[in-house]
């Protein structure tokens, strides 16, 4: 008999793409998804999606039918979420709602009747800052930017002595500092995810997946996918608008990269339950991607504006440390930036975005949390 996965949220990005992974190599695949209209638009399956999966819509606050969707599946892959640090600091609710009490409802189900495995989306967001060093070797897990400082325009983190920091890849093992509402419901998602699977014998992983980029992410939604709404940006003849001075540094990781460490996760022994960065291990700064962004949709002429602002909750600096998930889980991503920016431009010019970036940005502010 074939195993047969459940995708939560697998009719978003990432979802549909693990699908596909999955089905070539010979599984079968049930997605269970309430199309959120933030992230489907109109409510309906995405085209995208092939017929291939068995589809059942509903949500993850809906225990009965998500228990329908369980009957007969081996192992869960839980994707389903609110996605997006800024809303999350003013949607409270329903981050919390649908992150944390989600994915109870889950564990609750599988406390019944655990999977084989289980893998969990986490997020780097929960380490908020990552890893610097000092000039002389020093590492620095806890790097402040302090009000004083942002409001100067002194973005990069330093010492005690005020000396620059240099950042270099974030490990596992830096402790979480939860600086959003979406980062502390990832937080415990991963959390409850693995004290429940460990305590009910269900084998299970945390994947703490950076900046995924790729072809389907959501290009009408705001609040999540720097590259997307770049793209979203210039296709409607606006300029990339970028926080900060536009040098923060984040790790692009490629989505059929991403959907490989899942599936990796999925069939990796008991021995590598746990939690691991899924990331490219190089970091990028905004400022690049925003040209590289330009360059590909032939619009060298809408520069990038500046804002010099800085979005509450935002860290300077993160990329990931991929040994532990190379060594354990066999995860060496292969997309490079140039390939993975090529074809997602090509896909953008066919599709007809909306930019509410201007939109987001008013929700923001209006609220204090763009200073
Ligand atoms: N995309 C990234 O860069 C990134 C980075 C870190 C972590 N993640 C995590 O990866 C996972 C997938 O993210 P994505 O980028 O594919 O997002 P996405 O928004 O494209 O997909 C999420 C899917 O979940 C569905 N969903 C939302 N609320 C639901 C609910 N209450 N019940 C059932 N389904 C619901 C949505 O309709 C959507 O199809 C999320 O858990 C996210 O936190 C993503």
């Amino acid at each position: 008999m074939r195993e047969r996965v459940l995708i939560t949220g697998g009719a978003g990005f990432i979802g549909s793409h693990l699908c596909d992974a999955l089905l070539a190599a010979g599984y079968d695949v049930r997605l269970y998804d309430n199309l959120n209209p933030q992230v489907h638009g109109n409510g309906a399956w995405p085209s995208y999606l092939t017929k291939h999966a068995e589809l059942q819509c509903g949500d993850m606050r809906d225990a009965a039918r998500l228990g329908r969707a369980l009957e007969g599946i081996d192992d869960v892959v839980h994707l389903a979420a609110s996605v997006g640090v800024g809303q999350s600091m003013y949607e409270i609710a329903d981050y919390v709602g649908v992150n944390d009490c989600g994915t109870a409802n889950l564990l609750q189900l599988l406390s019944k009747k655990p999977a084989r495995k289980l893998v969990v989306a986490s997020s780097m967001s929960v380490y908020g800052e990552g890893r610097y060093r000092t000039a002389p070797g020093a590492i620095v897990d806890n790097a402040v930017r302090s009000d004083g400082a942002i409001r100067a325009g002194a973005w990069d983190p330093v010492d005690e002595r005020g000396e620059a920091l240099v950042p270099i890849p974030t490990p596992e093992e830096k402790v979480p500092d939860l600086a959003s509402v979406y980062a502390l419901t990832k937080f415990s998602q991963e959390r409850m995810c693995l004290l429940v699977g460990k305590a009910y014998g269900m084998s299970t992983v945390a994947l703490r997946f950076f900046n995924v980029y790729g072809t389907r992410q959501a290009l009408s939604n705001p609040y999540t996918g720097v590259l997307a709404i770049f793209a979203s940006r210039l296709m409607n003849g606006n300029p990339p608008m970028i926080f900060e001075d536009g040098g923060q540094l984040r790790d692009f990781v490629h989505v059929r990269d991403v959907a490989q460490a899942c599936r990796s996760a999925i069939e990796a022994a008991p021995t590598a339950d746990g939690v691991y960065n899924v990331g490219t291990g190089r970091g990028v700064s905004i400022a690049e991607l925003a040209d590289r962004m330009r360059t590909l949709l032939g619009r060298p002429d809408l520069k990038p504006q500046l804002t010099g602002r800085y979005r509450i909750g935002d860290v300077r600096h993160c990329f990931a440390e991929i040994k532990k998930a190379r060594h354990a889980l066999g995860f060496d991503p292969k997309v490079g930036l140039n390939e993975g920016m090529a074809e997602l431009v090509e896909w953008v010019r066919c599709e007809a975005p909306r930019d509410q970036v201007d939109f987001a940005t008013r929700e923001l502010s209006r609220r204090g949390l763009v200073a």
